[in-house]
């Protein structure tokens, strides 16, 4: 049988290959410390747990309406309001089993053939290949050191094609951490309305922003910004419960009942008692506390890590969100670990195994110059880690 076209043109997870490696090491027994790791390594909250266990002894155990139960629509609307100054009926919300497929039916619901969309690398990998499998094009916009791995809005104009359709933009960002400002996000959401794009704003980041900084939800910067952008978010990185797969997207109506129908034929609803359990993340008392101590442990974690690769000397993104530091590896090519040459991040990282660190190719994130470590391990791990990562790097000829 053969493949389709589209299917041939989507690219392997570069990351595979590392993580298959490091699995295989630990299972003969070595000590591995693994930076990999793209989820909180906290177990679902207590209070959460508890409200998936009453909507199974409720029986809540059968089809949803697709977009997602109402109740579950209506603690996302006033989430928005909140922590994001937008309104949104519920029918402009809707839920899917993980934002990684509500961006996917984002882009389902107004890419057409050809269509292109403007990525600032480094990106989170799946959105290049999900534009890919809904016809469209990514074109990717480097950011550098200068720019601080931002877009800039000459940048993102110098971009723009008769082709653009859509900019993606995520903040805080996997992997670099950066996180933009209000007056970049007027910036960039003033150039999209003087040439008609819309916007993908992925944001499941929000909750884990550092330095006294805010996230802005760019539909919140203009009218035209509101009306023109899908806000794209989820439960998974907010309140540990990435194996729940509920993530949830905002949109103008016509795009949400679009997204909705679609969803119909894909996947249909999100898992009900997942619902029910992002229902009570949502709404229950203990959530703020939550996400305060989430958020001030990763904060820790933050500065022990960039204090650490300070001390060695070793250049990285300074992070102001998520969980990650891109660290800087491009230094390193040409030497050899072992008799063995380093060509790119990939090998950089199938070489570091050997001193026991795992992490994930920058090539994983269109930037072939850097590796992500994801400090979602302990301190103790953060230490040893670095001490390794250093070993390593010493003994580089
Ligand atoms: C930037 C970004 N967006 C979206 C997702 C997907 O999250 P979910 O678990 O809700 O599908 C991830 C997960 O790693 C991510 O890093």
């Amino acid at each position: 049988m053969e493949i389709s076209e589209r299917a041939k043109s989507i690219s392997p997870s570069v990351t595979l290959e590392v993580s298959a490696k490091a699995n295989a090491l630990k299972a003969e027994g070595a000590s591995i410390i693994a930076f990999t790791a793209g989820e909180p390594d906290f177990n679902t909250p207590e209070y959460i747990i508890d409200g998936a266990k009453s909507a199974l002894d409720e029986g809540k155990t059968k089809y949803t309406a697709t977009p997602g139960i109402k109740e579950l629509r209506k603690a996302i609307a006033e989430k928005f309001r909140k922590d994001n100054g937008l309104v949104y009926t519920e029918d402009q919300i809707v839920v899917s089993d993980g934002a990684k497929s509500s961006l996917y039916h984002a882009f389902a619901a107004i890419l057409n053939d050809g269509d292109e969309v403007i990525v600032p690398s480094p990106y989170w990998v799946t959105y290049c290949e999900q534009i890919k499998m809904c016809g469209g094009v990514a074109k990717v916009v480097k950011t550098d050191e200068k720019s601080g791995y931002k877009l800039f809005k000459s940048q993102l104009e110098n971009a723009i094609t008769d082709k653009t359709k859509c900019l993606l933009l995520n903040s805080p960002c996997n992997p670099t951490g950066v996180v933009y400002e209000e007056s970049e996000l007027k910036d960039i959401a003033k150039v999209c309305e003087d040439h008609g794009l819309y916007i993908i704003s992925d944001e499941v980041y929000e909750k884990l922003v550092f330095d006294g900084k805010k996230h802005i939800s760019i539909a919140s910067v203009s009218q035209y910004a509101k009306e023109n952008t899908i806000v794209i978010n989820g439960v998974s990185k907010s309140y540990a419960m990435t194996g729940w797969r509920i993530g949830y997207l905002a949109a103008p109506l016509n795009v949400a009942k679009a997204i909705s129908k679609m969803q119909g034929h894909t996947t249909s609803n999100a898992c009900s008692v997942a619902q029910y359990a992002a229902l009570t993340a949502l709404t229950g008392r203990d959530g703020e506390n939550y996400i305060r101590f989430m958020a001030s442990e990763f904060d820790e974690r933050r500065k022990i890590l960039s204090s650490l690769l300070d001390a060695e000397g070793i250049k990285y993104v300074y992070p102001s969100g998520a969980f990650y530091v891109f660290m800087r590896v491009d230094d390193y090519f040409g030497k050899s670990y072992d008799g063995n040459k380093i060509t790119g991040s990939v090998d950089f990282c199938n070489l570091l195994l050997s001193e026991g660190v795992a992490a994930v190719p920058g090539a994983a994130f269109g930037e072939d110059g850097f590796v992500r470590l994801a400090y979602t391990v302990s301190k103790e791990d953060e230490i040893e880690g670095v001490k390794r990562i250093s070993t390593f790097l010493k003994k580089l000829v």
